[in-house]
């Protein structure tokens, strides 16, 4: 993001935080207990993430050719490899005999052998040896491959298509948030691995607490509130996507410095909501991603949390204090935010209230639901034959 723009936002933020207020919605929104709790939403949830291109990690987990990591998304497993001429591929992480898993964690391999019969693939997915190869008369060695899928790095970030047939476009995902989000660079810090939540919350309620700062005084009273303020946010929407900044409290001692002097970025966390189910949250020192799954029923979910830092890693105290951040921030992130949230699930699965309140002050939250409802609806009505459409 350039100055002007870090500016300009910081001017925003300032006048919120002067005028003890926040970017606010035109309106109160009511959603439907039940978007949390019935299975037939969730199947078409999950149906919608599905089709989505997924953002699955930073370019830097891939940082030179013959680089490989793993992921898992939607309860599938995927395996990554930057290619000898340096481009990413993607491949569902199952062996062509039977179906183990033929790569785990990440590192550096040109070949990976599966830990079951040891079938051998390179990094372009094809199958190179098959041990006791008069058993399989059918296979082709050399040239069956892994299913491939559609994968590519864009605006610093690995992602995929979970469907091999699906095109990718990446750039017509993100419209007009690719540049920025590629201009802070988060993609190519130093990755800080990944921290699992195996949660009983729906995802989108793991998505809500990532979607406003009104609760920050309260469940983060000891921790994030000691430094940003509550319930104050700039909001702004791109497509389905959106952005919030929230304001520390030393956006306050700016007050009377020309705006020429100020180190802008030292004063917020820049926070993105990328549709359907992505939330970065950006600082001066960390690059976190935080990839939301829905889980195996409605009230579960798995969010994948990851971290990424500018500081030079090689210094063993300097990348100590890096994961110490991250420990603290996940910690949070699981003893504050999610736990709090497993009680408001089971209240909602409970049925004793139909409905969910969110305020003027809560635009994200909003946001994140209308952008929801809308892609649902456009899939269930591409569902609907036309004949019964036009009925
Ligand atoms: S399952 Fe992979 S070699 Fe048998
Ligand atoms: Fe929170």
């Amino acid at each position: 993001m350039d100055r002007d723009q870090l500016i300009d936002l910081t001017r925003r933020a300032l006048k919120l935080a002067r005028d003890k207020t926040t970017d606010l919605a035109p309106a109160e929104h009511n959603v439907d207990a039940r978007e949390y709790t019935s299975l037939e939403r969730h199947e078409r949830e999950r149906a919608m993430l599905m089709a989505s291109p997924q953002l699955v990690g930073y370019v830097s987990e891939l940082p030179e050719p013959s680089s490989y990591c793993t992921k898992t998304v939607m309860g599938r497993s995927i395996l990554l490899t930057r290619t000898s001429s340096g481009m990413v591929k993607a491949f569902n992480n199952v062996c062509l005999h039977r179906q183990s898993q033929v790569a785990s964690g990440c590192g550096t391999a040109k070949r990976f052998s599966c830990p079951y019969h040891a079938w051998t693939y390179d990094n372009t997915g094809r199958l190179v040896a098959v041990p006791g190869r008069e058993g399989f008369p059918r296979v082709a060695v050399k040239s069956d491959v892994l299913t491939e899928l559609p994968a590519t790095e864009f605006a610093g970030f690995l992602w995929i298509a979970l469907d091999p047939g699906a095109t990718l476009d990446v750039a017509a995902h993100l419209g007009s948030l690719a540049d920025e989000l590629d201009s802070w660079g988060i993609g190519r810090w130093a990755p800080l691995g990944e921290k699992v939540l195996d949660s009983p919350i729906n995802w989108k309620l793991a998505v809500d607490t990532f979607s406003e700062n009104y609760h920050f005084a309260t469940v983060h009273r000891e921790t994030f509130a000691t430094i940003a303020r509550s319930n104050c946010t700039v909001f702004d929407a791109y497509g389905a996507h959106h952005r919030l900044i929230f304001p520390l409290n030393s956006i306050l001692e700016l007050e009377n410095v020309p705006d020429d002097q100020w180190d802008p970025f030292q004063n917020m966390v820049v926070i993105y909501a990328l549709f359907p189910n992505i939330v970065l949250s950006v600082t001066i020192a960390n690059g976190e991603l935080f990839r939301i799954y829905p889980g195996s029923e409605p009230g579960r979910s798995v969010t994948v949390h990851q971290n990424s830092t500018p500081l030079d890693l090689s210094d063993e105290s300097v990348a100590a204090g890096a994961r110490a951040v991250f420990d603290y921030a996940h910690a949070t992130v699981r003893d504050e935010d999610y736990r709090l949230a497993a009680q408001l699930q089971a209240n909602l699965e409970s049925g004793a209230r139909e409905q969910l309140l969110f305020g003027r002050n809560e635009p994200g939250l909003q946001h994140r639901h209308r952008s929801w409802a809308d892609a649902l609806a456009v899939q269930s009505a591409a569902d609907t034959p036309a004949s019964s459409q036009s009925r």
